[in-house]
């Protein structure tokens, strides 16, 4: 028994750790840079800050195409490239890939969209042999668009989108794809113009390190095309009400000025990084929260490990055993959120996200605390895990010689 003097007392000190796949962790850089006063969103100094975060944005989807920005969380993202697209009753392919695809499909639904769901088992990735197959049926070219979700945040999985393009480019079928990259945006790599992608839809949240607030569609030439003979209602979310006044750095309503100071700085973050090695680093950490769950002699959701998704990792709880229980556990004891499992995965998953502004000292503490809640929780389990991913991340580091 612990003598009484050593016992915790349940006050939190020190930082909580947030370790659910978003919102993450926002750098002290980041929140430093949106402790600014508001300015005049139609003044000379707004244009040049408007300007400078509408053109950074590019290089992280890695198109020279335009990228709107909304003050709204993700899911207004995936409406306006739904309204911006498509027309009543029109055809649309969906991946069942989990939790996010099914409430994507709803919001197609509700604006009369024809959402052919296309069945997953919530542990693989959307499969292209199959979208070949649909699309090579369809000789009217009745399917006006392809929706996928590339990181799936209820399942850690992640679709190969460059696999997708080459079965619609296989088959000559013209639908637009559209894919959301609200979980992988700025953690994996993802490609607007090479992948050929027609919609990017993203949010503020996770790779990109600010709070919940801006989401983004990247918007191809094909996609601006479909949008001037697009039927459905629009207004708040229109892009070409959007994309005039953004050619001076202007939006069209009051625009939500200090999440760009802090869009700004995270963007220079990134850039000091370098894209290459924010998704290397993402691997690395992804990686070795593996390790740890399998030396755990846990189950990790994803099923093919080409699809492991970097940005979070979904883990089921042993038979018998319930995930939210777990998550309290930790919560109360060490502070730290872990992420739910979502609709038919509630209860029997727990998610450790890894993405965002995050580096190697705060997984081995975010595992060690996974790792102490197991023991507590009275969870079967190995020991090890954080010994594997200490492991795992070891062969990373080197001795500079300016040390
Ligand atoms: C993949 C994905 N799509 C869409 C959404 C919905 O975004 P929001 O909750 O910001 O509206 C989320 C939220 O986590 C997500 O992870």
């Amino acid at each position: 028994m612990t003598p009484k003097s050593l016992e915790v007392n349940m006050i939190h000190t020190g930082r909580h750790f947030l370790q659910i796949p978003g919102p993450t962790n926002v750098p002290d850089r980041v929140l430093r840079a949106m402790d600014h006063p508001v300015i005049d969103h139609r003044s000379a100094e707004f244009a040049k800050l408007g300007a400078e975060v509408l053109e950074g944005l590019r290089t992280v989807f890695q198109t020279t195409s335009p990228v709107v920005l909304y003050p709204a969380s993700g899911t207004g993202a995936w409406e306006a490239a739904i309204v911006n697209t498509l027309s009543p009753g029109d055809r649309v392919l969906l991946f069942e890939t989990g939790h996010f695809s099914q409430l994507w499909r709803q919001v197609g639904e509700k604006f009369g969209i024809k959402v052919e769901y296309i069945p997953g088992s919530w542990r693989r990735g959307a499969s292209a042999a199959e979208l070949e197959a649909r699309l090579a049926a369809d000789h009217d070219c009745t399917i006006k668009a392809v929706l996928v979700v590339h990181n799936e945040t209820s399942t850690g999985v992640t679709s190969s989108i460059p696999d997708l393009r080459r079965a619609m480019n296989q088959t000559h079928h013209p639908a637009l794809l559209i894919v959301d990259t609200i979980s992988s945006l700025a953690s994996i790599d993802y490609r607007h113009d090479e992948w050929e992608v027609d919609v990017t839809i993203a949010g503020s949240q996770k790779g990109l390190m600010l709070p919940p607030g801006m989401s983004f569609n990247a918007i191809s030439e094909k996609a601006l095309l479909a949008n001037g003979s697009a039927r459905l209602p629009r207004s708040y979310w229109d892009w070409q009400e959007m994309l005039k006044p953004n050619l001076s750095g202007f939006f069209p309503y009051t625009p939500p000025t200090n999440l760009l100071y802090g869009l700004r700085e995270a963007l220079q973050m990134l850039q000091e990084e370098g894209l290459p090695n924010v998704f290397r680093r993402h691997e690395r950490h992804a990686e070795a929260t593996r390790a740890a769950v399998r030396a755990w002699g846990l189950e990790i959701v994803c099923e093919n490990p080409r699809e492991y998704s970097s940005s979070l990792t979904a883990v089921f709880m042993p038979e018998g055993h319930d995930a939210d229980r777990l998550r309290a556990i930790i919560l109360d004891n060490f502070d730290m959120s872990l992420g739910a499992g979502l609709s038919k995965l509630a209860g029997k998953v727990f998610r450790i996200g890894h993405l965002g502004s995050f580096n190697a000292l705060m997984l081995a503490g975010t595992l060690c605390g996974v790792e102490m809640g197991l023991r507590l929780a009275g969870v079967p389990h190995q020991e090890g895990g954080v010994m594997a991913a200490l492991d795992s991340l070891a062969p990373a580091y080197r001795i500079r010689a300016s040390c």
